[in-house]
């Protein structure tokens, strides 16, 4: 079964065409950070314009890349949400369109199903597992005994982690998205600062915005004292914090919930010390790991049309009443 996936939720406009939700054929993805980059953040009116410029260039791509025609196509998927309201409209008028003309099934995605279906790309899921969500938007521990069946057991009170990622990014002068640079200057520092490590306590629930806000007032009082800030050591304390609570209510869970294979899905997925310190803890507990390629950590359709196959199968079609959802809880 051939599905052609489109993800636009927030500056990435991406199509792909997978087959039976693991073959990759094609996937093409076009980026906004440039033009974004100009003010610092995304700026959603921006977004939507852009996406509704690349959209129908975008599908004719993958297309082309794929070297299939349209009708070839078994089945049409699209984010649905939670996302950026205009950016998603955009997606999902171009796949309802398409699914009319071509009569064929309409399939919508959850945008963090897609991230946890950027594993199976890498390796075919194995159940039951447990999957940790860190995005821009998402802190979550998700159970799963099978294919498209989510038990949310904790998430974020406040800030996701790419969130507080890009905020402290952004106090230390870092140009936007900030996380990966921030995991870049990381690297080259230690971990001199003394940082609360974020919600230390007996639940799955995470809060980062304590930790921010500790960078940032940090950062503040050493200008006011004209005391210079360093850049590389705050990188590392932080990064060492988040990780360290990550992995300690992660590890926790795997434990209480009896399972064995742990997946990482969304942007900080492509953390660097996030991955080192999973690898590391998993091989010393038996866990068998899996993390999405690094080009599928963040926002594109390929996630999208892997996790579109196992909603086909559960009867998770939609007709075209179907409509975009700025927030959503995944189910
Ligand atoms: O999954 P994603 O593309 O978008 C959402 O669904 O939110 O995640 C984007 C987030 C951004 O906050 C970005 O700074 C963060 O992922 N990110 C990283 C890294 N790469 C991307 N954060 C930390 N370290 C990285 N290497
Ligand atoms: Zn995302």
């Amino acid at each position: 079964m051939k599905i052609l996936a489109i993800e636009s939720s927030c500056d990435e406009t991406s199509v792909s065409i997978i087959e039976n939700g693991i073959n990759e054929i094609s996937t093409i993805i076009s980026t906004q950070i440039e033009i974004h980059k100009l003010y610092g953040g995304v700026v959603p009116e921006i977004a939507s314009r852009s996406h509704i410029e690349n959209i129908t260039l975008v599908i004719e791509e993958a297309l082309k890349k794929a070297d299939i025609t349209i009708n070839e196509i078994d089945a049409f998927a699209v984010t649905y949400g939670p996302g950026l309201i205009g950016s998603l409209l955009v997606g999902m008028q171009a796949a309802k369109t398409l699914a009319y003309i071509y009569n064929k099934p309409l399939i919508p995605v959850h945008h963090i199903a897609g991230h946890i279906y950027a594993n199976n790309l890498v390796k075919r899921l194995e159940f039951p597992l447990i999957s940790l969500v860190v995005s821009g938007g998402h802190t979550e521990l998700v159970l799963m005994q099978k294919d498209y069946s989510f038990k949310k057991i904790g998430g974020t009170l406040d800030d996701a982690v790419g969130e507080a990622y890009d905020k402290v990014a952004r106090i230390l002068d870092l140009p936007y998205p900030g996380g990966p640079k921030l995991d870049k200057l990381a690297h080259q520092g230690k971990d001199t600062y003394n940082l609360p490590l974020p919600l230390d306590d007996e639940t799955y629930n995470f809060s980062f915005s304590g930790i921010k806000s500790a960078v940032i007032n940090l950062v503040h009082n050493e200008i006011q004292r004209g005391n210079s800030i360093n850049k590389e050591n705050l990188a590392c304390s932080f990064q060492n914090r988040v990780v360290e609570i990550l992995s300690k209510k992660t590890m926790k869970a795997l434990k209480e919930y009896n399972v064995s294979n742990l997946i990482i899905a969304g942007g900080v997925s492509a953390n660097s010390g996030l991955r080192e310190k999973f690898e590391d803890l998993c091989k010393k507990n038996n866990i068998k790991l899996t993390v999405p390629e690094i080009k599928y950590c963040t926002d594109n359709a390929a996630m999208i049309g892997a996790a579109a196959y196992y909603a086909y199968l559960d009867g998770r079609t939609s007709d075209l009443s179907l409509s975009s959802k700025a927030t959503d809880e995944l189910k």
